[in-house]
């Protein structure tokens, strides 16, 4: 059996790329393998976050994760700051990750072109502590999107340059994962190509019917197609894979075939990707306010998720402590 593991910032809502990208993965892997799913609650601390917003995000992420169909008797689902021997083990690896490297991680550099008045520390060592993430229960597998890919592949730097320093096998290399082999990247609805939060551009789970289909009615569009299988535009191609991803094959090839004849009209093609997202976001979000309710249910999942983690956890510091030589 496989160990899976992998977590999600809690910054605000789950949108269609952290379904798509991450979750979708999650809740197919937990069939078979022993997956750690987490909230990152470490991590979003790099844009100071206020304590009663922090805790408000760790709630909305628990409950859209179980919304999103995890079920906490098959994984192990809980918040990283519960287990802190995650941050001794970060505390480890900062002490062999080297600033060359550092900085010239891709999302550090894009931290520091778009907020210049916020550059910390955090943000530079954010690849080890998302490799004391992934260490700390000697995960195999990492389902995540592609934006995560380079951070993967630091924490296999970090995993062998520990094991070859210290003359050990003990960590294992672990790998990014999709089940579709290319690990996935949804774009926004802004002609951008990701979705995400602070791009203002996202769809989220939690979202009602009607803000959705203004979202998508109001996504950017060009002119047309002028010529027959003529290439997609960006802002064309974005409409298109989502709606690869919410809508059936046959729907993506009527309007794929219309827009390669240039009879597609572009109306036609977001009332169809609006009602296709509405319908894949509705049983989510019917859940997400049953859940919302459920304070003792949502606290028993917490406090065990803790216990499950925090043994798998304190075995691996334990040992790290006596290859270091506490
Ligand atoms: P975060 O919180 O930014 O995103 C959570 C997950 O959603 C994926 N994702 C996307 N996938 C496809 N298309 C998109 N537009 C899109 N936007 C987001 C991300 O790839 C990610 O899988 N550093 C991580 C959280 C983390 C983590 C870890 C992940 C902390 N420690 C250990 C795995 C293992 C992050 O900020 O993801």
């Amino acid at each position: 059996m496989e160990i899976v593991l992998s977590g999600i910032r809690p910054t605000g809502n789950l949108h269609l790329g952290n379904y798509f990208g991450a979750v979708k993965n999650f809740v197919k892997m937990q069939e078979e393998n022993h997956c750690f799913f987490f909230i990152a609650d470490y991590h979003s601390l790099t844009t100071h976050p206020n304590p009663k917003d922090l805790q408000k995000n760790v709630n909305t992420i628990l409950v859209e994760y179980l919304a999103s169909g995890i079920d906490p008797q098959k994984a192990t689902l809980y918040v990283q700051s519960d287990i802190p021997q995650t941050a001794e083990l970060y505390l480890f690896l900062n002490m062999n990750a080297y600033l060359g490297e550092l900085e010239r991680c891709a999302s550090f550099k894009e931290k520091v072109r778009n907020h210049q008045d916020n550059v910390n520390a955090g943000l530079l060592t954010y690849p080890s502590l998302m490799a004391a993430d992934i260490l700390i229960h000697h995960a195999d597998k990492v389902p995540v999107g592609k934006d995560q890919q380079q951070h993967l592949e630091m924490t296999r730097v970090f995993a062998a340059r520990f094991n070859r320093i210290y003359g050990v096998s003990y960590f294992k290399e672990p790998q990014a994962f999709n089940f579709g082999q290319n690990l996935v990247k949804i774009p926004g609805l802004d002609g951008s190509t990701k979705m995400g939060k602070s791009e203002g551009n996202a769809i989220y789970l939690a979202d009602e019917p009607d803000v959705i289909r203004k979202k998508v009615m109001k996504a950017k569009t060009d002119m047309g197609p002028k010529e027959p299988n003529a290439e997609k535009p960006q802002e064309i191609a974005n409409l298109f894979t989502i709606m690869q991803h919410v809508s059936s094959p046959e729907v993506y090839q009527y309007f794929d075939q219309k827009y390669n004849d240039c009879s597609i009209r572009y109306g036609d093609l977001k009332k169809q990707l609006a009602e296709d997202i509405v319908l894949f976001c509705q049983p989510i979000r019917e859940k997400i306010q049953d859940l919302e309710k459920n304070t003792p249910y949502l606290q028993k999942i917490r406090q065990t998720g803790k216990e499950k983690a925090t043994q798998s956890a304190q075995k691996t510091i334990e040992e790290i402590r006596h290859i270091i030589g506490f």
